[in-house]
């Protein structure tokens, strides 16, 4: 009896753990209880793993606290318009801003782009050394001319950003990479109107203070530098490869 009643609790705990993970998914979907809040999406890698380039103390505080801070204030400003009901993900939310109340639209632009920009960026950093594929390869040398070209562009729009925002690579609509740069939490995925990039992105570099001061206080040039170090080229690739095939940006 005993032992038929632990089989029962196992298999239950089993069923909540799959369960968990349907709700949850990892990427930022509302979860599906009666609350409808978004979730903070773990990194792929432990908080010291992007070391030396990115320490382990602006990982988690950048993760735990300045992107947590933004899913938080999201599902806060979504709270206070009950009646506009949404159950997409953070990226289908964005990706419409017209159709979000004018009363909470400016702060789900902030907030949500906070939310799905971070994870864009997590995703496309990487511990594990990988290349960009032979397809994205001939197209930054179409694009670009060269590989240190590309950086060099990337680097500079990371750098000549003012103040706070992001530099991002993407696929134009012509089919070709191009770079672009977006103040805030804006992002490609907004629209043209919005953020005034007319690309789906493949890769970014976030350029916020939060992301670097730590340890490269105001040496922004040396920490857009030291990023390319740790790109994720695999899924990078992935991404280019999906805006290619798909018209569709890959978280
Ligand atoms: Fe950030």
């Amino acid at each position: 009896m005993r032992l038929k009643l632990i089989l029962y609790c196992v298999a239950f705990m089993s069923f909540l753990t799959i369960a968990g993970q349907a709700c949850f998914g990892g990427n930022e979907e509302r979860t599906e209880n009666k609350k409808m809040k978004y979730i903070l999406t773990e990194l792929e890698y432990p908080v010291d793993a992007l070391e030396p380039w990115i320490d382990s103390e602006t990982v988690a505080i950048h993760h735990g606290k300045h992107q947590a801070a933004y899913v938080a204030n999201l599902n806060k400003a979504l709270e206070s318009e009950p009646n506009f009901k949404f159950d997409g993900s953070v990226e289908a939310l964005i990706s419409g801003l017209d159709k979000v109340p004018e009363n909470i639209r400016t702060a789900v632009r902030n907030n949500g782009g906070g939310v799905w920009n971070h994870t864009f960026y997590w995703r496309g950093l990487s511990p594990e050394k990988s290349e960009p594929s032979p397809e994205l390869m001939a197209a930054i040398k179409e694009s670009f001319g060269s590989f240190e070209e590309l950086k060099k562009q990337m680097n500079a729009a990371a750098v000549g950003r003012f103040g706070s925002g992001w530099a991002w690579l993407g696929v134009s609509p012509d089919g070709k990479l191009k770079i672009c740069s977006t103040p805030n939490q804006d992002a490609p995925i907004m629209g043209e109107a919005v953020s005034a990039c007319n690309m789906i992105p493949i890769l970014t570099i976030d350029v916020w203070e939060h992301a670097y001061y730590l340890k490269y206080q105001n040496r922004r040039p040396e920490y857009a530098e030291c990023i390319w170090n740790i790109v994720n080229w695999k899924r990078v690739s992935e991404r280019y490869q999906f805006a290619v095939d798909k018209k569709k940006v890959l978280l």
